[in-house]
C-alpha cells in the first residue's frame, strides 16, 4: 500500500501547465488519479511508458509495485513489460527513496581519487550505509557507476545536482547545507 507522503508536485487540471502545489499521496485512489492524468497527458500507447514512469519517479523517488501495476492497468501492458522498462534503467528505483537521492560514483577513477574517503564522511554524518535511506526519509545513499566527471573526481549526484573535486571535508558542507534545507 502507498505510504502517506506530503510531496510537492507539478500538478495541474490537464497537466499541460505546471504549477506547483502541495498534495498528498496516501491513497490508491490518489495513485490511480496521478496515473491516469499522466496517461492522459502521454497518452496510451507502449512510447508513452518511459515518460510516465519518468514523472511518477519524480515525485515518489522511486517506483514501487502499486504504481507499476497501476500503470500496466492504464497502458493495457502486461506489469512484466513495465518492472523489466523500470529495471533497465539504473536509476529508477523500484523502491521508495528518500527526499534527497545521493549517488556517489563507485567506477575506478574516483575510487582512486578518494571516493571511499568521501563515501565514509557521508555515511558518518547521515548514520547510514549504502542502499540505506534516512529513517526521517531525507536522505538516500546510494553508488553508481561513471558519471562523465572523471576529470573532476571523485563525483556524486544529489538529486539532479553535480558535485566534484569532492573531499570529506567540502562533502561535509554539501551534506549540511542539504541538511539545513527543507
Ligand atoms: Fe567517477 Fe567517472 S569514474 S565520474
Amino acid at each position: 500500500m502507498p505510504t502517506i507522503l506530503f510531496l510537492e508536485v507539478c500538478i495541474n487540471n490537464d497537466l499541460r501547465h505546471t504549477t506547483k502545489i502541495k498534495t498528498k499521496i496516501s491513497t490508491m485512489e490518489q495513485v490511480h488519479k496521478f496515473v491516469k492524468d499522466l496517461a492522459d497527458k502521454h497518452g496510451r500507447v507502449s512510447e508513452s511508458l518511459l515518460p510516465i514512469i519518468k514523472e511518477v519517479v519524480n515525485v515518489e523517488q522511486g517506483l514501487p509495485d502499486y504504481y507499476m501495476k497501476e500503470i500496466a492497468k492504464e497502458l493495457d501492458l502486461p506489469a512484466s513489460h513495465v518492472y523489466g522498462t523500470a529495471t533497465f534503467y539504473s536509476f529508477i528505483s523500484t523502491e521508495p527513496l528518500g527526499k534527497y537521492v545521493i549517488r556517489i560514483c563507485k567506477t575506478i577513477t574516483c575510487s582512486m581519487h578518494g571516493k571511499y574517503q568521501v563515501l565514509e564522511e557521508i555515511k558518518n554524518q547521515l548514520k547510514i550505509n549504502v542502499g540505506d535511506t534516512t529513517k526521517n526519509g531525507k536522505f538516500t545513499l546510494l553508488e553508481t557507476n561513471c558519471l562523465g566527471w572523471c576529470h573532476k573526481s571523485p563525483a556524486m549526484l544529489i538529486n539532479d545536482d553535480v558535485y566534484t573535486d569532492l573531499t570529506p571535508e567540502t562533502v561535509r558542507d554539501v551534506i549540511n547545507y542539504y541538511i539545513e534545507k527543507d
